[in-house]
This record gives C-alpha cells, sequence and structure tokens, in this order.
C-alpha cells in the first residue's frame, strides 16, 4: 500500500472490537479525526451523514457495525437473538439506498447465521466477527487485483479524469477507481490526474484531491463543467470512475455528474472505463431504470458550502445523489475477475 496513506483507516474496529472507528470524511482535508461509533443509531447516522461513504466502505461499515450491535444483544435464547439481528439489519439498510454493497454485507452477515442453525448465540457472535473482518480483506485483495487489472489498459504520463471519490477512502485500501493510479504512482507511471469537483458534496475536491495529493500524485481539480475544455484540449487520455450498482444490463449508477463524464467522453473519443468489485454487482437488477436514487436535503447545494445562502428561500430544489449510466457509453467494467468490454457482450 502506497505508503503516505496507510495510516488513513477508513473503518476498523476499536482494540476489543466493541466499537467500529472510523475517519469523518465530513471533515476531510481540513481535520483528519476518527469517530467512534457504538450504537445502530450512531452507525446509521455516519452513513447517512457520509461520514463514512463510498459503497465498499459502507458495506464494511455495516458489516462492522452490525457485528458490534449483535454482540450486545443480551440473550442466548436464538430466536430472541435472530429477530433482533434482523431488526437492526434491517434499519442500517435504510440509511442510504442506491449503493448495493450497503446491504449486499448485512445480507452476507445475516447468512451467517442461516448457514449454521445448529450453533449456539456465542458462537454465532464468534462467527460474525469473522464474517465481518472476511468483508473487509476481500474489498481490499479486490481493489488490489482490480488496480492491476486497469493498469494494462493504461501508458505511462497518461492524463486521466475521474470523479467523485472511489479512492483510498472509499474502500478498506487502494480505492477502485483510483487503485490503478496509486499501482502506477508505484511503478513511475507519472500519470496527471483530473478530479472533478462533484458538486454538491465535493467528494472530489474535499476527498480525492486530497487524497492523490497525499500520495503524491500529480492531480490538478476543475470545476465539474470544466471537464469538456480538458478533453477537448487532449489533456485526457482515459476516464476512471467507480460505482454504486451495477444492473443486470451492464448500466450503473454512480455519484451524481458520471454519466454526464460518460457523454463528454464518447463525444471526444475518450475511453471511460467503470471500476468497482463484483460484489458492487446487482444481477437481481435488470437495469439502471430500476435502481433506486437515493435524494438528499436541499441544503446540500443552497447552502451546506457557503458562509450565507445563495439561493433564494423557498426555491424548489432537485437534489438526487446519484444517476445512470447507460452501458453503451461504458467502455469496459473492470472488476478484480477481469475486464469486461462493452462492445464484447
Ligand atoms: O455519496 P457517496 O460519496 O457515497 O458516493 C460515492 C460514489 O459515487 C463512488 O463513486 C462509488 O461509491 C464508488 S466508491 C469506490
Amino acid at each position: 500500500m502506497i505508503q503516505t496513506l496507510s495510516d488513513l483507516r477508513t473503518v476498523r474496529f476499536n482494540e476489543q472490537a466493541d466499537s467500529v472507528i472510523i475517519l469523518d470524511q465530513t471533515l476531510l482535508p481540513g481535520k483528519e479525526a476518527y469517530l467512534t461509533l457504538t450504537t445502530a443509531e450512531e452507525i446509521w447516522d455516519a452513513i447517512y451523514k457520509l461520514k463514512v461513504r463510498g459503497a465498499p466502505a459502507i458495506g464494511v461499515a455495516a458489516a462492522y457495525g452490525i457485528y458490534v450491535c449483535a454482540r450486545r444483544i443480551d440473550t442466548t435464547e436464538k430466536s430472541v437473538f435472530r429477530d433482533e439481528f434482523r431488526r437492526i439489519k434491517e434499519y442500517l439498510a435504510s440509511s442510504r439506498p442506491t449503493a448495493v454493497n450497503l446491504v449486499a454485507a448485512l445480507n452476507r452477515m445475516e447468512q451467517v447465521l442461516v448457514a449454521h442453525p445448529a450453533f449456539s448465540v456465542p458462537e454465532w457472535k464468534g462467527l460474525l466477527y469473522k464474517e465481518a473482518i472476511a468483508i473487509r480483506e476481500e474489498d481490499a485483495a479486490a481493489c488490489r487485483q482490480i488496480g492491476e487489472n486497469c493498469l494494462e489498459l493504461l501508458r505511462p504520463g497518461m492524463g486521466i479524469l475521474t470523479h467523485c471519490n472511489a479512492g483510498h477512502l472509499a474502500v478498506s485500501e487502494y480505492g477502485t477507481a483510483l487503485a490503478p493510479i496509486y499501482l502506477g504512482q508505484e511503478r513511475g507511471y507519472g500519470f496527471k490526474l483530473f478530479a472533478d469537483e462533484t458538486r454538491p458534496l465535493l467528494q472530489g475536491a474535499r476527498l480525492t484531491a486530497y487524497e492523490l495529493n497525499r500520495a503524491g500524485v500529480d492531480v490538478t481539480l476543475i470545476c465539474d463543467n470544466m471537464a469538456s475544455i480538458v478533453m477537448r484540449r487532449g489533456w485526457v487520455q482515459a476516464v476512471v470512475v467507480g460505482c454504486d450498482r451495477v444492473a443486470a444490463n451492464g448500466d450503473v449508477a454512480n455519484k451524481i455528474g458520471t454519466s454526464g463524464v460518460a457523454i463528454l467522453a464518447r463525444h471526444y473519443k475518450i475511453p471511460f472505463y467503470v471500476l468497482g468489485p463484483t460484489s458492487t454487482i446487482d444481477s437481481s437488477c435488470p437495469d439502471g431504470d430500476s435502481i433506486v436514487i437515493e435524494e438528499r436535503n436541499p441544503d446540500e447545494i443552497t447552502e451546506m458550502w457557503y458562509s450565507r445562502r445563495m439561493a433564494p428561500k423557498n426555491v424548489k430544489v432537485y437534489n438526487p445523489a446519484f444517476d445512470i449510466t447507460p452501458h453503451e457509453l461504458i467502455t469496459a467494467i473492470i472488476t478484480e475477475k477481469g475486464i469486461f468490454y462493452e462492445n464484447n457482450r
């Protein structure tokens, strides 16, 4: 792992594994501060408010979170334990709707109970701990492999544009879209990154620019509406983005604005790559229109980042957090299992 990032741990257990410690991403880049979460309400709130965010990181936080809550369920009665576990699971799953990793990680945790019906409650708790750790470790391994797979498509010195933050902060280690960038950095590829600021929550400006800078990558921050000019000037040879849910037909939900970048990339004949672990593929979801898009608080647009409100009071606001990039605009989806080209489907 690139040295300058290895001390930033997005999600971890405390020493006794009775709380979850997260890096509060809402305070970056100004402050690196960690929050200790113990109750289901604290974990729900941290996910909802994007203190922990990025599809794989949300999955890991939910898995760690439900373990921490489950170990405090004070019963040896298996049916009581199972009912309470399910209640907490449904509650945590309601914190954000779009990233499939959240509900997938919670389902996987519940599967531990289903697969071992003869086990006692203490034995279940032991297995839940191991499963949570496995989810994190598998994510870290997948991210590294995604990076290796994508690096085959990139050349030293390339200009690369990214949207939102699909980096180290959004996963267990390395990132998805930024994994090839970090591997390239370790191997002297000298990539030149363009980070979209990513309105309205500025994940690009606050998080991507921060972590790339910290790792010594050459990064230039642009407003979202500047992507066209940097592409037109010939400064971008590839686009890399992450994903929150991949539908069975290859449509992808990712941070609001991603589909606009894909349309621009197609216009300028620039390859548009989506990178994500196979845990982000939802084969039960037929297409992008079936993906639930989270809508967030209007304040995020009208006042959150300004010293005074920048829009008239009572103006109507539409604030979808994600959009759908249709599969036709995606050159390839790159997972830990390989590169899947749109034109080979
Ligand atoms: O609202 P966020 O910040 O959780 O949205 C994050 C994204 O859209 C990322 O691109 C996606 O989760 C992939 S993270 C590896």
